[in-house]
C-alpha cells in the first residue's frame, strides 16, 4: 500500500480518526450520537451511505488505524482511502503509517486462492497539509521489516527448517549489504556447541548458526542481538501434549525478529554496528534423541544436566550467546530474543514481553523503548534465591529449576550462566513467548506471527 500526504484523485472511503473530545465537532455528530459511538480506543462506526468510517483513539493511534484497515480488508470496492485527522506532527503520522502497514498485513502463502490485495493507496489529510513523506518512509521501513519477520515465522516447519532459515538470512544479507557467515554441522562441532548439537540431534535437518553484521563507518556503538531459532519445538522426548505443540512453528520468532532488526538497521542506515546471531535448530524425537539424564558440556565448558528436553531454547542460546561473545568480544550491549517459556505468558499475559537482566537502568531503558515503539514489555527482576534453584548434584547446573514457580526468571537465570562476568551488565534477555504469536487479532497484529521484538529493539538502537 502506498501512503502519501498528497491528494488522491479517487477516494473510495474516508477514514476519520477521532477521539472523544473531537466527537462534538464532526460533520456527523448527531448521527454518531444516535449510533452511540463514543470514539473509544479501536471503536469503529461505519456510515455506508456517506462512505465514511469513524474510528476512535485514545492512546494508541497505530492500533486504531490497524483495526480500521482490518475492517476494510474484506471490502473489495475499497482501493483508495482518505484518512482524515486533526493530528499534525511527525510522531502521529509515523504511528498512522505504521498502523496501516502492520494492520494491513496478509499471509496467503498456504491459500489456494491468493488474497487480492486491492487496497492500494492511502492519503493522509492533515490540517497543515505538510509533506510528511520522510516520516512515512521511515515508518514503512520498520513496518515492512516487522512484516518480513512475520512472513518467516508463519512458514510451516516443513518449509522452514534450519537450512532454509539460513538461506533466508543469506538472501537478506545479499539484498541489504549485510555481512553473512553461516556455520554448518561440522563447523558447529568444531566450535564445541554441544548443547545446541544435542537438541538438534534427532532431527533429519542439520542445525545452522547464522551470523549477520551491519557495519556502518564510524559506528557509535556495537550491539549483539541473539535469536532463538527453533524451527520446530516438539518438546523432544519430554514430548509436548498436542494442544501445546501446535503453534510451535513460531518457536523461531526470536530468530526472525533478529532478521527483521538486521533488515531495519540496514535500511534505516542506523549508525550502530549490529551483529545478529541465530541458533537454527529443530527439536524432534527419535532413536537419536538427547534425553532427560544426559549431561552436556556447553561451549563455555559448563556441564548441564538435562532434566527436560522441552527446555531446549536455553540450551541452544547458551552456546550461541557464548559464540557471539567469542566472535565479537568488544561490544556495548548483548540482547537475546526468545520464545523461551510458557511461564512468561502465565506471568505477564500474551501481549507483553518479559525484560530480564542484571542491569536495572538498561531494563528500564528497554521498557521505555518498547513503549515508544508501540510494543508492551515489562521488567522482571531476578533474585539470588531463584538463582539457587538451578543447582544440580550431578553437573554444574540443571536445564530446569527445582521449583514450579518463577519459570520465566529461572530460564533467564540459566542464560545468565553463559554471559561472561564482564558482560553481565551489558545483557538483556527478552522473553517474547506471549506476544510472538497471535491467536486472536489485537492492536496492530492480525492472526499469526506478530514480529514481536523488532520495533522495540530498533527503537533501542535508534535511542543510543
Ligand atoms: N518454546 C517453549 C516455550 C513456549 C511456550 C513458547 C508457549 C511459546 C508459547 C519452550 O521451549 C518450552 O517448552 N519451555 C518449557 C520449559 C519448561 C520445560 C521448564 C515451558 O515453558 O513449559
Ligand atoms: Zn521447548
Ligand atoms: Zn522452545
Amino acid at each position: 500500500m502506498d501512503i502519501t500526504t498528497s491528494k488522491l484523485e479517487n477516494i473510495d472511503i474516508e477514514l476519520i480518526l477521532t477521539n472523544a473530545n473531537e466527537l462534538a465537532k464532526t460533520e456527523d455528530t448527531v448521527l454518531l450520537k444516535k449510533l452511540s459511538f463514543k470514539a473509544e480506543q479501536d471503536e469503529l462506526c461505519f456510515l455506508p451511505e456517506s462512505n465514511k468510517l469513524y474510528v476512535g483513539y485514545s492512546d494508541d493511534i497505530a492500533s486504531s488505524v490497524a483495526t480500521s484497515i482490518r475492517f476494510l480488508n474484506g471490502k473489495e470496492y475499497v482501493k483508495s482511502i482518505k484518512l482524515t485527522t486533526s493530528l499534525d506532527d511527525n510522531d502521529s503520522i509515523y504511528k498512522i503509517a505504521n498502523g496501516a502497514i502492520l494492520g494491513g498485513y496478509k499471509f496467503d502463502r498456504y491459500k489456494s486462492k491468493k488474497i487480492d490485495d486491492c487496497m492500494s493507496s492511502m492519503y493522509i489529510s492533515t490540517p497543515s497539509q505538510k509533506d510528511f513523506s520522510e516520516t512515512i518512509k521511515k515508518a514503512l521501513k520498520i513496518a515492512n521489516s516487522t512484516n518480513f519477520a512475520r512472513d518467516v515465522v508463519n512458514m510451516t516447519p516443513d518449509d522452514c527448517y534450519p537450512r532454509v532459515l539460513a538461506k533466508i538470512a543469506k538472501d537478506l544479507a545479499d539484498q541489504n549489504d549485510l555481512e553473512c557467515n553461516i556455520l554448518k554441522q561440522k563447523h558447529i562441532e568444531k566450535e564445541n556447541m554441544n548443547a545446541l548439537l544435542a537438541v538438534a540431534r534427532a532431527s533429519r535437518h542439520d542445525p545452522r548458526v547464522i551470523h549477520l553484521a551491519h557495519k556502518p563507518k564510524n559506528a557509535k556503538y556495537k550491539v549483539l542481538v541473539i535469536g532463538k531459532g527453533l524451527t520446530y519445538d516438539s518438546g523432544g522426548l519430554s514430548l509436548k501434549p498436542s494442544d501445546f505443540m501446535t503453534t510451535m512453528k513460531a518457536d523461531k520468532s526470536g530468530a526472525c525478529a533478529v532478521l527483521g532488526i538486521m533488515k531495519s538497521a540496514s535500511e534505516l542506515n542506523i549508525d550502530i554496528e549490529v551483529h545478529g546471531f541465530i541458533g537454527a535448530v529443530e527439536n524432534m524425537i527419535g532413536g537419536d534423541s538427547y534425553k532427560p539424564d544426559d549431561v552436556l558440556t556447553a561451549k563455555n565448558g559448563k556441564t548441564i544436566e538435562v532434566r527436560n528436553t522441552d527446555a531446549e531454547g536455553r540450551l541452544v542460546l547458551a552456546d550461541v550467546l557464548d559464540f557471539a561473545q567469542q566472535e565479537i568480544p568488544d561490544f556495548d550491549y548483548i540482547i537475546d530474543l526468545a520464545t523461551l517459556t510458557g511461564a512468561c505468558v502465565v506471568g505477564v499475559g500474551s501481549y507483553t514481553t518479559g525484560i530480564m537482566g542484571h542491569n536495572e537502568s538498561l531494563k528500564n531503558k528497554m521498557k521505555e523503548c518498547a513503549k515508544n515503539s508501540g510494543e508492551f514489555a515489562t521488567p522482571l527482576d531476578f533474585n539470588r534465591f531463584l538463582a539457587k534453584t538451578l543447582k544440580n548434584e550431578t553437573a554444574d547446573i540443571c536445564n530446569i529449576s527445582n521449583t514450579r514457580y518463577g519459570g520465566a526468571l529461572t530460564a533467564g537465570l540459566f542464560l545468565s550462566e553463559f554471559i561472561k562476568d564482564e558482560n553481565k551488565n551489558k545483557w538483556l534477555h527478552l522473553d517474547i513467548a506471549g506476544p510472538a504469536y497471535v491467536e486472536h487479532a489485537w492492536g496492530v497484529n492480525p492472526y499469526g506471527a506478530s514480529g514481536a521484538g523488532v520495533r522495540m529493539v530498533v527503537e533501542f538502537l535508534k535511542s543510543l
